[in-house]
């Protein structure tokens, strides 16, 4: 029997969301002090930036789509919470967390892949990909951050 996790598309764009101005606004001056903060690292330090928790995060937590995911056969994993992360560009990596929903903030040209997938998200723009296999968010010349929300699923019970 083939299970679902087999033939999910991990990493494909899923959705797109309605991401409120003020709240686009704010993704985008978390990015701009993480990528501030690498660069006076010359870039050697954390290559991703969890931002501590603001009010605004809330915000963005409650646009969580949990119908849609549902659908896909995913749902919140009690163990994780949202958290908001801003990146500059990471190497190909494997975190060890399983299915995880992103929903994008704000992205200044820079491109996530996981297996055939790979995309420069747009803000609104959202996915599951599987931390435990190979994923990447690929920087250029002139990109700075990426930023996301994120939290761990588990299997729709
Ligand atoms: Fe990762």
């Amino acid at each position: 029997m083939v299970s679902r996790k087999d033939t999910f598309a991990w990493g494909a764009i899923q959705g797109v969301l309605d991401i409120p101005e003020h709240l686009h606004a704010a993704a985008k001056a978390g990015g701009a002090s993480a990528y501030a903060q690498a660069q006076q690292e010359d870039f050697c330090g954390e290559r991703v930036f969890w931002l501590p928790g603001e009010p605004w995060h809330e915000d963005c937590a409650a646009l969580f789509p949990a119908d849609a995911v549902r659908a896909l056969g995913f749902e919140l994993s009690q163990a994780g919470q949202f958290r908001v992360y801003s990146t500059h560009g990471t190497d190909p990596h494997i975190d060890g967390d399983g299915a995880c929903f992103v929903l994008v903030l704000a992205n200044d040209g820079l491109k996530f892949r996981q297996g055939k997938q790979s995309h420069v998200t747009r803000a609104g723009e959202w996915y599951i990909f599987d931390d435990c296999r190979t994923h990447t968010v690929s920087d250029s010349k002139r990109s700075t951050s990426y930023v996301f929300l994120h939290h761990a699923l588990k299997a729709a019970s």
